[in-house]
């Protein structure tokens, strides 16, 4: 079965080893994880460098947000890792992003590897619209994401998390080489759980998403394999 780079299976687990026969299990259906904070916390670098020997890729989920310095130093040393991808809250403003990019591409320059993606969160989709007016942005949700979306990349980033429902007018608003990874995505007829504005695995694509993290539909999954096999079916072509 095929691989496809555009599928991320976010690792939310508590301990190393059920991550570890979370990506065992899945073997050659899947190449590219979400490191996030609970793991992260829980095991540190470690998990990292388990990924890295099966020749995975990793986005690690941080959301840094801090004052410039102290995200750029952040994001040199994790740099260390070796981590494809990492992320930063787009609120913490373009200082901050335009200096965790400069960061990132010095640390890689210095250690002579290609620089890791670095991508933004943009307003998290656990957010409605009344915690959202508690905040008193001028904008509504939708306007704010385009917002923050194109001060990302006016920055140097190289993309956004946002939710399905946002990539398209992401997509027109920030042009095709933006990374737009797009988690709350469920296949046809499968649990919700605790995600409201979803889309299928083609759909997100169909709306511009380059990246999909899936989580709980794979490792939840009484045969994980064969979940990850028919998203990666589902999304061949797309
Ligand atoms: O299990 P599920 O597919 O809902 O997992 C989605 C992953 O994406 C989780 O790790 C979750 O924390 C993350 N995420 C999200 N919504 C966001 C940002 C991150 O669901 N806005």
């Amino acid at each position: 079965m095929q691989h496809d780079d555009r599928l991320i299976v976010a690792l939310d687990f508590p301990t190393l080893e059920q991550a570890k026969s979370c990506v065992l299990e899945l073997g050659d259906a899947v190449s590219y994880y979400k490191v996030g904070m609970e793991l992260y916390y829980a095991v540190g670098s470690e998990i990292i460098r388990f990924l890295k020997s099966q020749n995975k890729q990793v986005f690690l989920d941080l959301k840094l947000q801090d004052i410039p310095n102290t995200v750029a130093h952040a994001l040199t040393v994790l740099s260390g890792l070796g981590a494809d991808m990492m992320n930063v809250h787009a609120v913490g403003g373009r200082k901050m992003m335009s200096e965790a990019v400069k960061a990132v591409h010095a640390a890689a320059e210095a250690a002579g590897k290609p620089a890791p993606k670095l991508i933004a969160v943009t307003i998290l989709t656990s957010m409605d619209n009344e915690q959202f007016a508690n905040l008193n942005y001028q904008n509504t949700i939708a306007e704010q994401v385009i917002a923050l979306a194109k001060l990302a990349k006016e920055a140097g980033m190289d993309g956004v998390v946002a939710s399905p429902q946002e990539a398209s007018a992401i997509r027109e608003a920030c042009g095709k080489d933006f990374l737009i990874v797009t988690p709350g995505v469920r296949p046809a007829g499968a649990s919700l759980d605790d995600q409201s504005r979803v889309a299928t695995p083609a759909g997100a694509f169909k709306n511009g998403s380059s990246h999909i993290v899936v989580g709980r539909p794979i490792t939840k999954a009484e045969n994980r394999q064969a979940a990850a096999e028919a998203i990666v079916e589902e999304i061949k072509g797309v």
